[in-house]
C-alpha cells in the first residue's frame, strides 16, 4: 500500500520530532531501540504493526494541525480588540451551514476509512502464518502463570528415565525463554492456568491476551539471530510488572543444536571436577537489590553471546556440593513443584528446571542468571517477586529453612542443570 511506504518514509521526521519535542520530557525514554522499544522491529509482525501505527498517527496529526490551525484562526480574528467590541451585542445566530456540516461528515468518514481499512490488514495479517508460510511454521505454547511463562514445544520430544535408569519420551518445557528458529514463522498458541495475562514481545509482534478458557494465538518470525524481551502487559497481580520473559532467535543449525541439548535429560558435573577447588561459600544476602543496572552494564552489550556462553558447562565445579545440592532439592520439597529430567523429579507446579543453567535470566526475566542472583532469588523469593507461589504455597506453607550452606549447595546444583 502506498500509504505505507510513504508513512515509513516520515518514520525519519518523526522520530527527529519526537527527539525535539521530547529532549526535556522524555529524555531517559526517546532512545526508539531500547530493549521493549515498538520502533525497532525486528521481524514482519511488528514492522506491520508499526506501519498501522504512522497510518494512525499521521492521520491525528493532519486532523490536530487542521482544527487547531482553524480554532487559532477564530481567535485570533474574533478577538475582543478594544473596550466596545466586550459591550457589544452579539453577532446574528446562524443555524448551520449544509456545505460545511456534510463536508465535516465527509472528513470524518474518510478519515475512519483510511485507518480503518490498514487495521482490518492488519488486524487478519498478525493473526495467522500467511498461507504460503504455514508448511514452513514451528509450533509454541506459550502459558501464562502468576508470573512466569511455561514454553512447551509439541513437535519435541524429551527424554527422561522411568526410574529405572531406561530412557523414556517425556514432553518438553521450558520457562521464560523461548527459543525459536529465526527467519521462520512461528505460532504461538496462548494459554493460561489462572488469570488473564498478555503475551508482548515488542520487537517481534503483541500484544495479544492469554484468556481462562478460551484458545488465543499469534505468530512472530524474527528476521535473524537476536536476543529479545517480553512481557506480560496485562494486570494480573501483585508481581505482575516482574512478569517478563526473553525470546532468543537462533539460526536452524544453532536452534538444532540448543533442541538437541534440552531434550536430554539433567547435566551430571563430572565426577573428575570432585577433585577441583571447592567453590567459594556465599554469604547469605538479606537485602534485595534490583539487577537493572548491572544488566544493562554488563550483559545487555551482546545479551545473545552472553546467552550463548551460559550454553557451555561450567569450568569449575564442585561434584560433591552439587550432589548436596540434588538432595536438597528433593528434601526440601523442590521437587514436589519443579522438574528436572533425569533426576526423577516430575513437579509440574513451577517452571522447569532440567536446563536451568543454560537460562540468561531467573525469576521471570527479572533477575540475571548468575550465583549471586540464585542465591538471593532462593535465600527470600518474596523480596523479588512479592506474593510468589514458591514463597507461600512452598517456603511458608512447608515452614522450609535453608542455611546459607544449603542454599550454596542449591545454587551449585541449578548452576550446574545446564
Ligand atoms: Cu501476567 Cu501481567
Amino acid at each position: 500500500m502506498r500509504l505505507f511506504r510513504y508513512s515509513t518514509q516520515l518514520t525519519r521526521f518523526a522520530r527527529a520530532a519526537a527527539a525535539l519535542a521530547g529532549v526535556p520530557l522524555l529524555s531517559g525514554c526517546f532512545w526508539l531501540d531500547g530493549p521493549q522499544s515498538t520502533f525497532d522491529p525486528n521481524g514482519p509482525v511488528a514492522r506491520h504493526q508499526m506501519d498501522l501505527f504512522y497510518v494512525t498517527c499521521w492521520v491525528s496529526l493532519v486532523i490536530f494541525v487542521l482544527v487547531g490551525s482553524v480554532l487559532a484562526y477564530t481567535m485570533i480574528r474574533f478577538r475582543a480588540r478594544g473596550e466596545a467590541d466586550l459591550h457589544a451585542e452579539p453577532p446574528e445566530q446562524g443555524h448551520g451551514n449544509p456545505l460545511v456540516e456534510m463536508s465535516l461528515i465527509g472528513g470524518s468518514v474518510l478519515a475512519l476509512v483510511v485507518i480503518a481499512i490498514p487495521t482490518l490488514r492488519e488486524i487478519w495479517y498478525s493473526y495467522e502464518v500467511p498461507v504460503e508460510d504455514k508448511a514452513n511454521a514451528y509450533e509454541v505454547t506459550a502459558t501464562g502463570y502468576q508470573w512466569w511463562f511455561k514454553f512447551d514445544y509439541p513437535g519435541e520430544k524429551a527424554q527422561t528415565d522411568d526410574g529405572s535408569g531406561k530412557a523414556v519420551a517425556a514432553p518438553f518445557t521450558t520457562a521464560n525463554e523461548l527459543v525459536i528458529p529465526a527467519g521462520r514463522p512461528v505460532h504461538v498458541n496462548l494459554r493460561t492456568v489462572d488469570v488473564i495475562h498478555s503475551f508482548w514481545i515488542p520487537k517481534l509482534a503483541g500484544k495479544v491476551d492469554m484468556m481462562p478458557n478460551r484458545a488465543n494465538h499469534l505468530w512472530i518470525l524474527a528476521d535473524k539471530a537476536g536476543y529479545f524481551w517480553g512481557q506480560c502487559a496485562e494486570f494480573c497481580g501483585e508481581s505482575h510488572a516482574v512478569m517478563r520473559f526473553r525470546v532468543i532467535a537462533l539460526g536452524p543449525r544453532e536452534f538444532n543444536d540448543w533442541l538437541n541439548a534440552q531434550m536430554a535429560p539433567a547435566r551430571r558435573a563430572p565426577a573428575a571436577a570432585e577433585s577441583g577447588r571447592p567453590r567459594a561459600q556465599f554469604a547469605a544476602y538479606r537485602a534485595f537489590r534490583r539487577n537493572e543496572a548491572g544488566f544493562t552494564e554488563k550483559f545487555d552489550q551482546s545479551p545473545l553471546d552472553s546467552w550463548r556462553a551460559l550454553q557451555l558447562p561450567p569450568k569449575d565445579e564442585d561434584a560433591a556440593l552439587i550432589a548436596r545440592g540434588r538432595e536438597l532439592f528433593s528434601s526440601k520439597t523442590c521437587a514436589s513443584c519443579h522438574t528436572v529430567r533425569g533426576d526423577g523429579f516430575i513437579g509440574v507446579v513451577g517452571p522447569e528446571l532440567t536446563h536451568v543453567g543454560s537460562r540468561s535470566t531467573i525469576a521471570a526475566g527479572l533477575l540475571e542468571n548468575n550465583r549471586d542472583e540464585l542465591h538471593r532469588w532462593i535465600h527470600a523469593p518474596n523480596e523479588v517477586k512479592p506474593g510468589n507461589t514458591m514463597w507461600l504455597k512452598g517456603y511458608i506453607a512447608n515452614s522450609i529453612k535453608l542455611t546459607p550452606e544449603d542454599e550454596d549447595a542449591l545454587v551449585n546444583y541449578l548452576e550446574s542443570l545446564k
